[in-house]
C-alpha cells in the first residue's frame, strides 16, 4: 500500500472513524487493479496514463499489445519512482499541431518542446512497443514555416536510474530522445525511423540529445534519420554509446558547444564504438562555435572506436571554427578546448561530395586543440578522386596516422 494512500485512510479513520475508514481500502484496490492495465478510451488517454503512472498501487503499468493510446494532451510524469512502464501496444501522440504548439513543455535549451516529460528514480520503458509522434504533419508545417516548433518525442527530465530498452520510436516531429539532467540512464535495442513520405524532409530528428546528464549508455541500435544520430550536448559526461547502425543521419556528435555568450559547456569521457555509418552527412565529429560573443567550454577525452562508414560525406570531423567565417575565426577564436581526442579503426568509404578529403581535423588559432590522436583511419573516397586526402589546421597531431595528414597548416 503507497504512502499517499495509507496517509489518506489515516486521515479519513481521525476525520470519520474506523467503521468508514475499513471500507476504503477494498474500493480502491479494486479500481487501482484495473487502472494499471490502460485500454483505448476513443479520446484522449493521457489522463488515465498519467494516474496510472502517479499511483503507487501500480509499480507497474501495462499498455497491452495491439492497444493504441491517443495521447492528446501533455504528459509531465516527472518525480515518479519506481515505475515499469511495459509498453507492448503504441502510444501515439495526436498531431493536432494548434494544441501542442500552445501546450506542449518548452526548454529554452535550444527553444525546444516536448510532448511528455518523463522524470524520477527507478523507471523502466520496456516491452517491445512503440511511440509514435505522428510527425508527417509537423514535417509539412516545418517546410511551410519554419517558426514551427516541434515536439521531441520522449524527454527524460530529472530521471535517475532509468532503462528504456525494446522499443521502436517512429514518426517523431522533431528530436526523438532528449536526456536532460538526468543520471544512470541506458536505452538499449531500440529502433528509431523519422522518414518523411512527402517532399519535406524530416528535419532535426535527432536521434538522441544528452544534455547536462552524466553516466548514459546508448546501446544496440538501428536509428534511420534526419539529423545527428546520437549528440552530446553541453555537460554531457560519462556517455558510452556502442553497437549502432545510424543510417541517413549528421552523425555521432560532439556539439555544437560554446554557443551561449556567458555559459561554459563541458563534455568530457566519451566512448563512441562499433558504430556503422552510412549515407551521413558526418561520421565522427566535433563541432564548436568561434566568433564575437560566444560562450566558452571543454572537450575532454573523447574516444571514436571502430566506426565503419558507408557513402559519408565527411567521415571524420573537428571543426573549432563551427558557423564562423575564417577571418573571425582568427580574429575571435573558439573558447571551447578540446582536448585528448581519439579517431582510431574508423574504416569504409565517403560519398565524394569533398572529392578525396575524408578526414577533416580543422582548430581555431592559436593552440585550442591539443592531443588529438589518429589511428588506422582508412576511409576510402569514391575512386574517381583517386588516394584519400587528409586535412588539418592549428592542430599538432599524435598516433600512427600523423604522416597521412602531413603539415597541418596554421592561422593566427
Ligand atoms: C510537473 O508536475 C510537477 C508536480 O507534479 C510540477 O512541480 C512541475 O512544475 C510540472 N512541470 C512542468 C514542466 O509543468
Ligand atoms: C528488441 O526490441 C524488439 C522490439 O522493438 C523486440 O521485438 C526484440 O525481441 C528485442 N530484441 C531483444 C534482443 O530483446
Ligand atoms: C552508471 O549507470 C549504470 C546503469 O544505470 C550503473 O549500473 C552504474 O553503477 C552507474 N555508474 C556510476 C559510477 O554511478
Ligand atoms: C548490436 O545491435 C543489434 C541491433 O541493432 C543487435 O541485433 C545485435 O545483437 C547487437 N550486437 C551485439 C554484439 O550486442
Ligand atoms: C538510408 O538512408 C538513405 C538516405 O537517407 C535512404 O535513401 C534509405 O532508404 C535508408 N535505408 C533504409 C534501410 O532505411
Ligand atoms: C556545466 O557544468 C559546469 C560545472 O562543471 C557549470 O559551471 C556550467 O554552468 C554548466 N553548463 C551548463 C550549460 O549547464
Ligand atoms: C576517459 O573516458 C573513458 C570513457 O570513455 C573512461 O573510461 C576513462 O576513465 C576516462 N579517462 C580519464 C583519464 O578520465
Ligand atoms: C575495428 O572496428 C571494427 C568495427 O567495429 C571491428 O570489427 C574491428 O575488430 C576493429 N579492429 C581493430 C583492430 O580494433
Amino acid at each position: 500500500m503507497g504512502f499517499i494512500l495509507q496517509k489518506a485512510i489515516l486521515l479519513t479513520y481521525v476525520l470519520t472513524g474506523a467503521a468508514y475508514a475499513a471500507s476504503v481500502p477494498t474500493s480502491l484496490d479494486a479500481r487501482a487493479t484495473s487502472a494499471c492495465t490502460l485500454t483505448a478510451s476513443g479520446s484522449d488517454d493521457a489522463p488515465a496514463f498519467l494516474s496510472a503512472a502517479a499511483d503507487s498501487s501500480c509499480p507497474t503499468v501495462t499498455i497491452p499489445s495491439g492497444t493504441t493510446l491517443s495521447i492528446q494532451s501533455k504528459l509531465n510524469m516527472t518525480g515518479i519512482s519506481n515505475k515499469y512502464i511495459d509498453l507492448q501496444g503504441t502510444i501515439k501522440f495526436n498531431d493536432d499541431l494548434d494544441y501542442w504548439t500552445d501546450n506542449a513543455f518548452t526548454f529554452s535549451f535550444q527553444d525546444q518542446a516536448a510532448f511528455w516529460i518523463l522524470g524520477g528514480t527507478n523507471i523502466v520503458l520496456d516491452g517491445g512497443g512503440t511511440l509514435d509522434g505522428s510527425g508527417q504533419a509537423w514535417y509539412d508545417a516545418f517546410a511551410k514555416d519554419d517558426d514551427t516548433v516541434r515536439p521531441i518525442l520522449l524527454t527524460l527530465y530529472q530521471a535517475t536510474d532509468v532503462i528504456v530498452q525494446n522499443i521502436k520510436m517512429i514518426n517523431g516531429p522533431e528530436w526523438i530522445n532528449f536526456v536532460n539532467e538526468g543520471k544512470n540512464i541506458v536505452f538499449r535495442n531500440i529502433t528509431i525511423s523519422a522518414v518523411s513520405t512527402s517532399s519535406h524532409a524530416a528535419k532535426n530528428t535527432d536521434g538522441w540529445d544528452i544534455f547536462r546528464s552524466d553516466n548514459v549508455t546508448i546501446a544496440d541500435s538501428d536509428i534511420n534519420n534526419g539529423d545527428d544520430c546520437v549528440s552530446f550536448k553541453p555537460n554531457a559526461t560519462n556517455i558510452l554509446v556502442s553497437n549502432l547502425s545510424c543510417n541517413g543521419s549528421h552523425g555521432i556528435s560532439v556539439g555544437s558547444l560554446g554557443q551561449y555568450s556567458g555559459e561554459y559547456d563541458l563534455v568530457q569521457n566519451v566512448l563512441a564504438t562499433n558504430i556503422r555509418m552510412s549515407n551521413a552527412e558526418n561520421g565522427a565529429r566535433i563541432k564548436a562555435w568561434a566568433g564575437k560573443n560566444v560562450g566558452s567550454g571543454l572537450v575532454k577525452n573523447i574516444t571514436f572506436d571502430g566506426f565503419v562508414e558507408s557513402n559519408v560525406d565527411s567521415p571524420v570531423v573537428i571543426d573549432q571554427c563551427y558557423e564562423t567565417s575564417d577571418s573571425d575565426c582568427a580574429k575571435y577564436p573558439s573558447n571551447t578546448y578540446i582536448e585528448d581526442i581519439w579517431f582510431t579503426n574508423i574504416s569504409g568509404t565517403s560519398s565524394g561530395k569533398e572529392k578525396a578529403v575524408v578526414a577533416s581535423l580543422s582548430c581555431s588559432p592559436d593552440g585550442r586543440c591539443s592531443n588529438v590522436n589518429v589511428n588506422g583511419i582508412t576511409v576510402t573516397p569514391p575512386s574517381k578522386y583517386g588516394d584519400a586526402s587528409f586535412e588539418c589546421a592549428n592542430v599538432e597531431l599524435t598516433g600512427d596516422d600523423t604522416s597521412l595528414f602531413g603539415t597541418c597548416t596554421t592561422s593566427d
